[in-house]
């Protein structure tokens, strides 16, 4: 299998769905057709915001058969990967900034049973993921800096994106490529052409304008438009 045939997988993340009827919120992404749940974990230090841990994960894992795509916005998530795992986490993806010894991390997770990813923040460059790439299931680049959801896609991620694509086909060409943040239906077809693959998709899934499984179907579309393209 090439790159250009990993499967587009619409990641919805519930950060800014309703907190109140949780359960409700993962059926409506499963039925809606989403592949994952993106589930954002913050731990206000690493950034500025707080979320929810592995108590609520567990009782959204009783709540969908959708695999859980839990994305460790906290420091030294090492002390916590066993919890995340117990709490049903499918993969689970840590920053690269957050770890002293990413390769342990990395092997942490994969002995746990889950998938891995990497994340790198806006400014931090390819070259940090580089000697990890071989050991993981997936890289997610973040298109706004983590910590809030319905904020806007910094442009430049574009062009990270078609970057680190390159690099994964060097170095692992079945590795994931996710994308994180301000992904909507108008710039979607620009990250799939870019080389992502798996796109997390917050406040363009769960808001007023129509149902997430609506709104699923329309990026879907859009995505399915503009495969991944080498340049
Ligand atoms: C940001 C989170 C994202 C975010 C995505 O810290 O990692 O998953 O919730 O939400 P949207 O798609 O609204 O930017
Ligand atoms: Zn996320």
């Amino acid at each position: 299998m090439f790159h250009s045939q990993l499967p587009i997988k619409i990641a919805p993340s519930i950060l800014t769905a309703d907190f109140g009827h949780l359960a409700q919120v993962a059926q409506a992404a499963e039925q809606g057709g989403a592949d994952y749940l993106h589930l954002d974990v913050m731990d206000g230090r690493f950034v500025p915001n707080l979320s929810f841990g592995p108590m609520v994960i567990e009782r959204i894992r009783a709540a969908t058969a959708l695999p859980l795509d839990v994305h460790l916005m906290i420091e030294e998530p090492e002390r916590y990967l066993a919890d995340y795992a117990h709490a049903g986490a499918t993969l689970i993806t840590v920053h690269a900034e957050a770890c002293r010894h990413l390769h342990r991390t990395v092997q942490m997770i994969a002995e746990l049973g889950c998938r891995c990813g990497v994340a790198l923040n806006p400014a931090t460059p390819l070259e940090a993921a580089r000697e990890i790439v071989p050991f993981v299931d997936m890289i997610l680049v973040m298109s706004v800096n983590p910590g809030f959801g319905a904020q806007r896609f910094i442009e430049t991620s574009t062009n990270k994106l078609r970057r680190m694509r390159h690099l994964l086909d060097d170095l692992n060409p079945l590795c994931d490529l996710e994308v994180d943040g301000g992904v909507d239906v108008h710039n979607i077809d620009d990250v799939v052409r870019a080389g992502a693959n798996v796109i997390v998709v917050g406040s363009a899934v769960y808001n007023s304008r129509a149902t997430p499984g609506e709104n699923i179907a329309a990026l879907r579309e859009a995505a399915s438009r503009a495969r991944y393209q080498e340049v």
